[in-house]
């Protein structure tokens, strides 16, 4: 069962006007949430640090080469992680480094006692052959809080939700839905994308909360007709704007993981980020959607601020008991 995380914040139920004729979506703001998430996170670091003497969770981020992207995400990681009050140590290894130093690394990393989070920044930047899957397995089951182990993705497919480490981005999602105040059992879910990192996990999350789930991909025959089934709808295929409003059930809650860069003369950078939805015409059909930016990514963020403190709360009760 899906643990909600008691967040004060609830929406209000759509409010769809008709005034000009216009149905409007409500605005499921990930800034909002995700600030909330981390101010009671701060609070309950705050307290570990009264209760045991300055123990502070520590996170550790590490990272092959030197990718912009992964640059950006890291960095919202490590400011996140100062607010909050959690320990975030970035390492960067040079892209030249082998796959087994990677693994050597990460291995150190897991019997280091003041590591309660390790996450391998994806995808590696490296010039040599790498085993992706090799290097994520070998992240301790009790630090991997990106929830991208076998040990961690096996128990989610059979719904032991209890025990294990949720992905960030689809648990920031749960959290976007739960704030909707609509209920995920028994409704009509479709995740577009099969990805480890979003769209088949979030199809367990969704599967173990009780929805009835379809997951769409590259292979699928009719799109629009799925997603025009959809309850509650989950982006995840990294297609800049592809799902259009005309698609969607009226009233559906729309959760958009997508961040694509498209081209924008108007803008001094030349670009502008978008999701997989397209908006404007989403927002006239949907009940709730999510923006991009501001809605999934920064829930992202807090979710692995979340597991970093639950792994480190983990760690504790051990010390206690022993
Ligand atoms: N690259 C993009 N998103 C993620 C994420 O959530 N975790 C990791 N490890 N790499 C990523």
């Amino acid at each position: 069962m899906w643990c909600f995380s008691r967040l004060p914040l609830r929406i209000g139920h759509a409010s769809r006007r008709h005034g000009d004729r216009r149905f409007v979506a409500t605005v499921v703001s990930g800034n909002k949430t995700a600030r909330l998430v981390k101010q009671r996170l701060a609070q309950q670091v705050e307290q570990m640090q009264t209760q045991f003497s300055g123990f502070r969770p520590g996170l550790v981020v590490l990272q092959v080469g030197d990718r912009d992207d992964s640059n950006l995400y890291i960095s919202s990681k490590l400011k996140a992680a100062a607010e909050i009050g959690i320990n975030a140590k970035h390492i960067r290894l040079p892209s030249c480094t082998s796959e087994d130093q990677v693994l050597r690394a990460v291995l150190a990393l897991n019997e280091d006692p003041e590591v309660h989070g390790l996450i391998v920044q994806l995808p590696l930047d490296s010039e040599k052959p790498m085993d992706q899957e090799l290097i994520t397995n070998a992240v301790s089951p009790l630090k991997d809080v990106d929830g991208l182990s076998c040990v961690n993705a096996g128990r989610l497919s059979r719904g032991e939700l209890r025990d294990c480490f949720l992905p960030c981005t689809p648990q920031g999602c749960m959290e976007l839905i739960a704030q909707t105040g609509v209920p995920v059992s028994g409704q009509n879910a479709v995740v577009i994308g099969r990805s480890k990192i979003v769209g088949a996990p979030m199809h367990d999350l969704l599967l173990w909360n009780h929805a009835t789930v379809t997951v769409c991909h590259s292979r699928t025959a009719d799109l629009p007709l799925q997603v025009s089934r959809a309850d509650i709808l989950v982006v995840g295929m990294g297609r800049a704007e592809m799902v259009r409003g005309e698609w969607i059930k009226e009233g559906a809650v729309v959760i958009d993981c997508g961040i694509n860069y498209v081209p924008d003369p108007s803008r001094s950078s030349g670009k502008r980020v978008v999701g997989d939805v397209h908006y404007a015409s989403a927002n006239e059909r949907a009940g709730f959607l999510t923006p991009v930016p501001g809605g999934v990514g920064p829930m992202t963020v807090a979710m692995l601020m979340q597991n970093t403190v639950i792994s480190a709360k983990r760690s504790l009760q051990d010390r206690t008991r022993t």
